[in-house]
């Protein structure tokens, strides 16, 4: 039986820090809110002349370095973005570009939003399984502060900008267990992003992200817990079997409430909101990568990955590291 293992990791991030005290400047906030309500104390954001493609090469180059293989060997290409470079072109074919590696499937998955980094690693996982593609590059990249009201305090402080990419191999090893994806358009007024080709004439809609905070975080608690039942018994393991919580990074109060479902102490979750913010889909890869590259995270872990976002779509990934 084939897998897809986890062979190389990257992340960016810009170089702009926007701190919860410079928002004090342009909104009514306070450091103490922010933190004590979401745990973020700062985020990354883009400078002018970075956008999603930029992140995503850079993210690229660094997880094919620590894979030690070269874009040659590259035979499929995702990008998880609600942020993308062009309508079209996808994204990842401008990066396909970039890497000189005409030929292989690119693509992106523009509306899954904070979930699409585990939608994208599952499609690239049943790609490998079945022999079709041996090396696939899976990345999460987004320019969040491109589509926030910076005058929303409800929405501007949550979000960030940065890339995470993952690099799957196919292995006769043990890498992906499972992965699990669900959707649920009922909910699709509680987190959105109109754009300007939806927007009905005559009707003045802000091309700018709507979120109902209070409504998403009690519906992902809901579905979180659900979601890891639902992987644990795919592969009759238990709780006491997850080694890592890399979890999207949206509220500290959703993913301690997450830790606590499983088990697992927080020193067990791969944290990075309190320095980056929610990255949307760049949240699990950038999560993962950090972990990783600071040896927290060792070969042989059981990893569970696990998003939600606006759909609402929410999915895992129960990872044999
Ligand atoms: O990637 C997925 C996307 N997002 C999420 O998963 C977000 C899930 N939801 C959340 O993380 C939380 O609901 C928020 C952090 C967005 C909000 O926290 P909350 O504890 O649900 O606050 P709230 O919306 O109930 O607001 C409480 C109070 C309100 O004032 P009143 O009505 O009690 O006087 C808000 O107006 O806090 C006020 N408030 C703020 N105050 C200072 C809202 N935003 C801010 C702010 N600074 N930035």
């Amino acid at each position: 039986m084939k897998y897809s293992k986890i062979i190389g990791t990257g992340g960016y991030l810009p170089e702009k820090v926007l701190t919860n005290y410079d928002l004090e400047k342009i909104v009514d906030t306070s450091h103490q809110w922010i933190v004590e309500r979401t745990g973020i104390h700062q985020r990354h954001i883009a400078a002018s002349n970075e956008s999603s493609l930029t992140m995503a090469e850079e993210a690229a180059r660094v997880a094919m370095a620590a894979a030690n293989i070269s874009s040659a060997d590259i035979g499929m290409i995702i990008i998880a973005t609600t942020t993308p470079e062009k309508i079209f072109p996808s994204t990842a074919c401008l990066l396909q570009q970039r890497l000189g590696i005409a030929g292989c499937p690119a693509f992106d998955l523009n509306s899954t939003a904070c979930a699409g980094f585990v939608y994208a690693l599952s499609i690239a996982d049943q790609f490998i399984r079945q022999g079709a593609v041996n090396n696939a590059l899976v990345i999460g990249s987004e320019v969040m502060s491109r589509v926030v009201d910076w005058s929303d305090r409800a929405v501007s402080i949550l979000f960030g900008d940065g890339a995470g990419a993952v690099l799957l191999g196919a292995s006769d090893e043990p890498g992906i267990l499972s992965t699990h994806l669900h959707a649920d358009g009922t909910h699709k007024d509680v987190l959105f992003l109109q754009n300007a080709l939806g927007k009905p004439t005559g009707l003045e809609t802000e091309l700018y992200m709507q979120m109902n905070g209070k409504q998403l975080f009690k519906l992902s608690v809901n579905i979180l817990g659900q979601l890891f039942d639902e992987t644990l018994a795919a592969n009759h393991l238990q709780k006491s079997d997850v080694d890592w919580l890399v979890p999207h990074q949206a509220n500290i109060r959703i993913i301690e409430g997450m830790a606590k479902k499983l088990d697992l102490p927080m020193e067990r979750v791969a944290i990075t909101l309190d320095e980056q913010g929610n990255t949307s889909a760049a949240s699990i890869p950038l999560a993962l990568d950090k972990a990783i590259r600071d040896q927290r995270i060792k070969r042989g872990d059981m990893l569970m990955l696990e998003g939600f976002g606006g759909g609402l779509a929410w999915g895992s990934a129960l990872i044999k590291y």
